[in-house]
């Protein structure tokens, strides 16, 4: 379809991109604040997106933030209860309710080429598709013990190629990797 989804996401190093009630604070920690690091590549990263796809979670959380931080970005927001989009949000936010496949082939049809999946449920949703390409995932030094997962049953084994990682002094460890296939449909 020549479109590629990405994911780029923190998480615990016991794996939880959130805190059981959804809490994200514990990424802002004061002694995480690290110059050298920069933004951790998310610049780069978002400056080569053309669209964000996210479960209605993710959307409801972001919506509580100080400031939507998405700019003009069209963002799709998959649910399927309809959630209410603020009125100044309504020109770039749309509510899609349908599968992966589905999602990704209407966003190709608008000529759309590289979509940022967010949001626990959706990335695995994703992956279990065979949708995904690309994971960015940037490893926080703390145990949250429970909360919101980043992968779960996915029901399938996905092969992963490393492609880069980075560590930074405040103990942030980022990991590239590309999503190369299903394990048993290579057998
Ligand atoms: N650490 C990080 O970098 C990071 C990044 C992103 C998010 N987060 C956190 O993660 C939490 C949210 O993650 P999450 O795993 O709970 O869920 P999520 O993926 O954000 O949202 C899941 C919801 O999206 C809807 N959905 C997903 N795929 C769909 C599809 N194909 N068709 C229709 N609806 C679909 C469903 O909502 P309906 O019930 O409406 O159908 C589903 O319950 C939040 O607390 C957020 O702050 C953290």
């Amino acid at each position: 379809m020549g479109i590629k989804c990405s994911v780029y996401i923190a998480a615990s190093v016991d794996g939880f991109i959130a805190r059981p009630d959804g809490d994200v604070d514990w990424l802002h920690r004061p002694e995480y604040s690290a110059p050298e690091a920069g933004d951790y590549g998310y610049e780069e990263f978002i400056a080569s997106i053309d669209t964000l796809v996210m479960g209605r979670n993710s959307f409801e959380k972001v919506l509580s933030f100080s400031e939507w931080p998405y700019g003009e970005m069209p963002v799709v927001v998959l649910s399927s209860s309809g959630p209410v989009i603020p009125k100044e949000l309504q020109d770039r936010v749309t509510v899609q309710n349908a599968a992966p496949e589905e999602v990704v082939s209407r966003l190709s049809a608008l000529g759309r080429r590289h979509l940022y999946i967010d949001g626990g449920i959706t990335i695995q949703r994703f992956l279990r598709m065979g949708l995904i390409d690309e994971m960015t995932i940037t490893r926080i030094p703390i145990l949250l013990g429970d909360g919101i997962p980043l992968f779960g049953a996915i029901g399938t084994e996905l092969q992963l190629e490393h492609i880069a990682t980075n560590s930074y002094e405040n103990g942030f460890v980022q990991n590239r990797y590309r999503v190369i296939g299903d394990n048993d449909a290579q057998e």
